[in-house]
């Protein structure tokens, strides 16, 4: 980030008086003057002010994301394998994915650099709603489905209640489609529900996280969360809006 946007950013003065302050010679990078307020601050820079040392304070940016197949929910990988970031030009903020999606699963993806947000919308005591779309194998019956809405175990416990619904059922591939819808995110919950019961998926999507929704959004493609979006977050975490 420029310097002078560095400082703004940081709420001590208006971009215009950074400037000035800069080609003053009032502002310090590592401890070496500089006087071009389009110098680039890097994140470990340490930037001072007549001596006085400022802090970088981002701004919130919070992104709905419609993720493609193929891409990873961290920040960086050691594989090289292309992450969800890469997907996200133009915000300057150190934004990060709430939660995981698998490489092979699609949908609703979010991310932001409020952690406090983050935290609580993946913590399972809020019970945040995520709906998914999982093309299984097999035709599964009332009894499965029921068995699944009720909690099976998976990883040595038993899943929460959750709703579990056929959507179709395709009998001359042997394939039905399924919404399921949790209120707690444990690793790979749904692949490993629907293959406790006998019916792998072949398809994931992910339709709604928190109440949102991807209309209109092509896949690789984000948008930013609306204000009534994020206030609704807020209060569904019980955070002061
Ligand atoms: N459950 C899964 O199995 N995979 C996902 O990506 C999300 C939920």
């Amino acid at each position: 980030m420029r310097l002078a946007k560095f400082m703004a950013r940081a709420g001590i003065v208006s971009r215009r008086r950074a400037e000035l302050m800069i080609r003053e010679g009032r502002v310090r990078i590592n401890g070496y003057p500089v006087d071009l307020p389009q110098t680039d601050v890097c994140e470990n820079d340490s930037v001072t002010v007549d001596g006085k040392m400022i802090e970088g304070i981002e701004s919130k940016q919070y992104v709905l994301l419609n993720k493609p197949v193929g891409y990873i929910s961290t920040a960086y990988d050691t594989h090289n394998r292309p992450t969800v970031i890469s997907l996200i030009s133009g915000v300057e903020a150190r934004i990060y994915p709430v939660g995981r999606l698998d490489a092979d699963t699609s949908g609703v993806l979010m991310l932001t650099n409020d952690g406090e947000l983050a935290y609580r919308l993946t913590h399972p005591r809020y019970r945040v709603k995520k709906v998914y779309h999982a093309w299984v194998n097999g035709l599964p019956n009332d009894r499965i489905l029921n068995q699944m809405s009720c909690g099976i175990i998976i990883d040595a416990g038993k899943t929460a209640p959750a709703s579990v619904r056929l959507l179709e059922a395709l009998v001359v591939n042997n394939t039905a489609l399924l919404e399921i819808t949790l209120a707690e995110g444990k690793k790979r919950q749904v692949k490993k529900m629907c293959a406790a019961v006998g019916h792998p998926v072949r398809k994931l999507e992910r339709k709604s996280f928190a109440g949102l929704i991807a209309t209109d959004l092509p896949e690789g493609l984000y948008r930013h969360l609306k204000q009534h979006e994020i206030d609704a977050l807020y209060r569904m975490v019980e955070l002061k809006v």
